[in-house]
């Protein structure tokens, strides 16, 4: 049996066979320590090893523990998103773009949870006391009970939250937060680490839900690696696209709730607005039927959403043809274009292809595919589908189209918002609604049954 190595880097974790002055995983310098074994028995125990751990209580499956009680902001975008409410104790995360609106998120959030009788403080790294008195004033929020501060320094913050003792504290952003007792500056990876495992600490010991704000770097991460996505209970990403007044409130991890459970807000002059029925919001631009627009009956976490796939297609002037996508995934796009050409016979070399979600979401649905493949093939026959028909559906590279999951859902709120027809996968299992369904077993089919093409 090989020996596990004895000595790691207390930097980066990196394991090492002998001690050296400098870790070469890292390249910091007196950060390798020995490894202390902590079983207690065995022929690698050591002097150190030897102490006995307690051995801990093991319990059956079955519990008759209640599930934890949550506090409800009365925003039902936000609560949905957590699960339901807010569950004491939690550390959530809330990262996103800078400018997208997460500090105006959370000062409408505290002043809910505050106004709801939850005691909650709201500290400030990035503005000054006053800018967000002025911004509170603006949201017309300045009467809620929200106990506000405006520091970066992590001793002093955690010194005040010990003695406040709040149900909820709103730390703006982890990236401003100072431990004096890291080296580093603000905002580098081992002073966001250090800080958020503090506070998340905290959050456990003292039963303080936690909210940490972080900024998305350029390449897409919470700035500092993902480590605080690690160390917390939920993730949500605020996302919106810059020029338009949507956005939504993601959740990427919950372990009180359901992953993917999306929430839709408007930003207005007076703060972020709820969208009760997203479907309506992001099919509001549609005129009248065209070429290469398609409506996808999505599921976004455990709702169903109606948005608008949008495709171009072009001669190309280039010998490499230009593959653009907004929304969606680029590399399933290459599959879909692929099994159209040689399942279908329709070409695409030589094309230029343009493929868009209309409202800035962003859709990972395998169901998309169909909508997709549809959106493409009548952009490329110049063949609008018509207005009143949704579609959806996976499809496999055979061309088979394969069902998918919650087609009620999809259908029912499809015909909610008027629509009278749907494209669907063969072996869908749907009842229930009104909509004249059209199954298709592949995608051959849709090419010519729909578009009489192929
Ligand atoms: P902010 O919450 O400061 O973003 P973040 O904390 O994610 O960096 O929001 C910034 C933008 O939101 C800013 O461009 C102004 C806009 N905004 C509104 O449109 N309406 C409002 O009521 C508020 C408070 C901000
Ligand atoms: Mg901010």
């Amino acid at each position: 049996m090989a020996k596990p190595p004895a000595f790691s880097c207390t930097a980066c974790g990196a394991a090492h066979s002998k001690w050296s002055g400098r870790c070469d995983a890292c390249g910091a310098w007196n950060t390798i320590q020995e490894d202390a074994p902590l079983s207690a028995a065995g022929p690698a125990a050591t002097s150190l090893g030897a102490a006995r751990g307690a051995a801990i209580r093991l319990s059956d499956l079955a519990t008759e523990e209640t599930p934890p009680p949550r506090a409800t902001s009365g925003i039902d975008e936000l609560d949905r998103v957590l699960g339901g409410g807010l569950v004491p104790a939690s550390a959530i995360l809330v990262g996103g773009d800078p400018g997208i609106g997460k500090s105006t998120l959370l000062l409408q959030a505290a002043a809910r949870f505050a106004g709801a009788g939850l005691p909650t403080l709201y500290i400030s790294g990035e503005e000054a006391a006053a800018q967000v008195r002025m911004r509170a004033q603006r949201l017309s929020l300045e009467t809620a009970p929200v106990r506000l501060g405006a520091e970066t320094n992590l001793r002093d913050i955690l010194t005040t939250l010990e003695t406040e003792k709040p149900a909820l504290a709103i730390i703006d952003s982890i990236q401003t937060m100072w431990a004096d007792n890291v080296g580093s500056a603000p905002g580098s990876v081992s002073q966001v680490r250090a800080a958020a495992h503090e506070l998340t600490q905290f959050a456990k010991r003292r039963g303080t839900a936690i909210i940490l704000v972080g900024h998305v770097t350029k390449d897409g991460q919470i700035a500092g690696p993902r480590v605080v996505e690690h160390m917390v209970d939920t993730v949500l990403y605020f996302e919106g696209e810059r020029g338009h007044q949507f956005r939504i409130l993601r959740a990427v991890k919950n372990r009180f709730g359901p992953a993917d459970e999306i929430g839709v807000f408007e930003m207005t002059g007076a703060g972020l607005t709820e969208v009760a029925n997203p479907s309506a919001l992001f099919l509001s631009d549609r005129d009248r039927p065209a070429p290469g627009s398609v409506v996808f009956a999505g599921i976004e976490g455990t709702r169903p959403v109606l948005t608008e796939f949008q495709a171009l297609v072009a001669p190309s002037p280039h010998s490499q043809p230009r593959r653009s996508v907004v929304g969606w995934d680029g590399g399933r796009l290459a599959m879909i274009l692929a099994v159209l050409e040689s399942r279908c016979g329709i070409p695409f070399a030589g094309l230029d292809v343009y493929l868009n979600v209309a409202g800035g979401m962003k859709i990972a649905d395998p169901a998309a595919d169909l909508a997709v493949a549809t959106a493409l093939l009548s952009a490329r026959e110049d063949a609008a589908l018509p207005a009143d028909t949704v579609v959806f559906g996976e499809i496999s590279l055979s061309g088979a189209l394969r069902p998918v999951g919650q087609t009620e859902n999809r259908l029912k709120e499809a015909e909610k918002l008027g629509f009278s027809s749907a494209i669907v996968p063969e072996r869908s299992k749907a009842g229930g609604t009104g909509l004249e369904l059209k199954p298709m077993g592949d995608l051959a089919q849709v090419v010519g049954e729909i578009f009489g093409a192929g």
